[in-house]
């Protein structure tokens, strides 16, 4: 399978999880836009949906499906979204997209999160795609300082700002064997706004399209 069949192959074994008249979250990147298509194309009927960026936004717009502000909402029903990045433990890197702080929001806001990826981002160990820190400007010398204090090599995303104002940091030669507390670590450092480690809040449910078909990790 191309990678694109294997988006698609993934975002409709993820329709299996949507039941209409439900409030679903709808992450960022081009595995989530090929889900976003399939809700067309089976005309799913949502209460609407919470967007975790401008550009999915758009897209739910031209598909038809509300959107809605999660202050208004109450928690979600199910939240979709890809990963960079992710372990059999369902622990993820996110945010090559720059979308990480309002999909960790969302993600936190949902009663189940069905993360959707193909089967090269499978890995034993984070760290090989680089992990994104979203930074208050001012703060983003300083905060580069403290992640190399902390083993990684951060380089500036240039060009790149967050729907929030900020820039990223994308964080190189990273192992992340516990990444739970590296998660926890990074919170900490004045300046972060959000660290793309889903790990102490990580996928429900893993969608993984390979040759062989759609694996479900649970
Ligand atoms: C955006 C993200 C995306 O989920 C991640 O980058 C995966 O994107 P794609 O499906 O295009 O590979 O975290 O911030």
């Amino acid at each position: 399978m191309t990678p694109q069949e294997k988006k698609h192959a993934v975002a409709l074994a993820a329709l299996g999880f949507i039941r209409s008249g439900m409030v679903l979250g709808i992450g960022t990147g081009s595995t989530v836009n090929a889900f976003i298509a399939a809700l067309k194309d089976h005309k799913i009927s949502l209460a609407g949906a919470v967007s975790s960026s401008r550009a999915t936004a758009e897209l739910l717009k031209a598909a038809r499906i509300e959107e809605l502000e999660l202050n208004s909402t109450g928690p979600l029903d199910l939240y979709i979204d890809g990963a960079d990045e992710a372990t059999r433990q369902r622990a993820l890197i996110k945010g090559g997209g720059a979308a990480l702080t309002r999909e960790k929001i969302v993600a936190a806001a949902s009663k189940r999160f069905v993360c959707i990826i193909d089967d090269s981002k499978l890995v034993e160990v984070l760290g090989r795609f680089a992990l994104p820190v979203e930074v208050i400007p001012m703060a983003r010398s300083q905060v580069a300082r403290e992640l190399l204090a902390l083993g990684g090599q951060p380089v500036y995303r240039e060009g790149v700002v967050t729907d929030n104002g900020n820039v990223i940091l994308d964080v190189h030669n990273l192992m992340l064997t516990d990444p739970v507390a590296f998660e926890s670590t990074v919170n900490q450092i004045t300046g972060v706004v959000c660290v793309g480690l889903f790990a102490r809040r990580g996928a429900d449910d893993l969608l993984v399209a390979s040759d062989a078909g759609v694996q479900h990790l649970c």
